[in-house]
């Protein structure tokens, strides 16, 4: 049995009835959402690419030069681009990425616009802990940035999303900063457009992952019996993506088998939205201090400078 049939009939055993969003990222499912980013209705990308074109100015000068910047994530895309462009004599780029070919493809991409930057890609899961050497410097950088844009931080509880930034202060070490990129809270339809596009990529997105149940541990299930649903939390401050039985429906996978009532769902994926005093607040739990933000012009979107609280004693060990 390998990890994802074990996580598949663990999720579907739980009440409710949930399944890990990593799993929507496969390779389709990575294209579809490059493809939701394109809709009109998705906005957050391109207020995270606004904010990335007029703030990346300040935000360099802030950095300053010689830096180590860390990406949580592949860096394959524009933002990184337009990070690495914008600041004076980086010292070296690492991206931490689990997978190898797009690790390798981004660093690829990247040497051939940067010919002379030093990029140290690190194949590893970023959810995990890093071993410390692997970031290592010689002669070391002179402040460490661990930067991940794109509010992935949304996807994780507010528990989880703690621990997190503790590790990125971590790492990040007394002299660094944590670059992040935050979705923010405004009015529930819009963020219900936004997670259930009228052109039905996002719908896609999420029925991409009963197809890879079909397709890739053989479970037997009615792909027409389900119907994407976005909802949104407001205990938690969360989209959630749901599929929802739309009538009695059963899946089987192995020898297991799960029944579904109508109107029964399977809970695939959270994307969390903060103001930006309650992010800052759990920065401040997670032993971080917020120095500066900043917004795209609409103010949907946010980027903290976070820095280690020196108070909290020696975070670089
Ligand atoms: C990639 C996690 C930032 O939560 O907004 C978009 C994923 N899912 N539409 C988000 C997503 C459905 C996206 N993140």
């Amino acid at each position: 049995m390998n990890d994802f049939e074990i996580d598949v009939i663990q999720g579907l055993s739980h009440s409710p009835k949930f399944l890990p969003c990593k799993y929507l990222y496969d390779e389709k499912g990575s294209d579809l959402f490059e493809q939701i980013c394109e809709t009109k209705d998705y906005y957050v990308t391109r207020a995270d690419l606004e904010l990335h074109q007029t703030k990346l100015p300040e935000i360099s000068q802030l950095i300053g030069p010689h830096a180590h910047i860390i990406e949580f994530g592949s860096g394959a895309g524009t933002k990184t681009q337009q990070l690495l462009s914008s600041l004076t004599e980086p010292r070296a780029y690492t991206p931490i990425e689990i997978s190898p070919t797009a690790l390798a493809l981004s660093v690829e991409t990247l040497q051939s616009i940067f010919p002379d930057l030093s990029i140290i890609p690190l194949e590893a899961d970023y959810t995990q802990d890093i071993d410390p050497d692997d970031l290592r410097l010689d002669p070391p950088a002179r402040r460490r940035v661990v930067y991940f844009p794109g509010s992935t931080i949304g996807n994780f509880t507010r528990e989880e999303a703690r621990g997190f930034l503790t590790r990125m202060g971590k790492i990040a070490q007394q002299n660094g900063a944590v670059l992040v990129g935050v979705d923010l809270i405004k009015p529930i339809p819009e963020l219900l457009r936004a997670y259930d596009d009228d052109e039905g990529i996002t719908e896609r997105f999420n029925k991409n992952l009963l197809v890879r149940l079909k397709e890739e541990l053989g479970a037997e299930l009615d792909l027409d019996a389900f119907k994407h649903e976005a909802r949104f939390n407001s205990e938690l401050n969360r989209i959630e993506m749901h599929l929802v039985a739309t009538k009695p429906t059963s899946i089987r996978v192995a020898q297991h088998h799960f029944h579904l009532a109508a109107g029964e769902t399977i809970h695939t994926e959270s994307s969390h939205k903060y103001t930006i005093e309650d992010f800052q607040a759990l920065a401040k739990e997670a032993g971080l201090i917020a120095e500066r933000v900043w917004l795209d012009e609409g103010a949907r979107f946010s980027m903290h400078y976070l820095v280690p609280d020196p108070s909290k004693g020696r975070l670089n060990q």
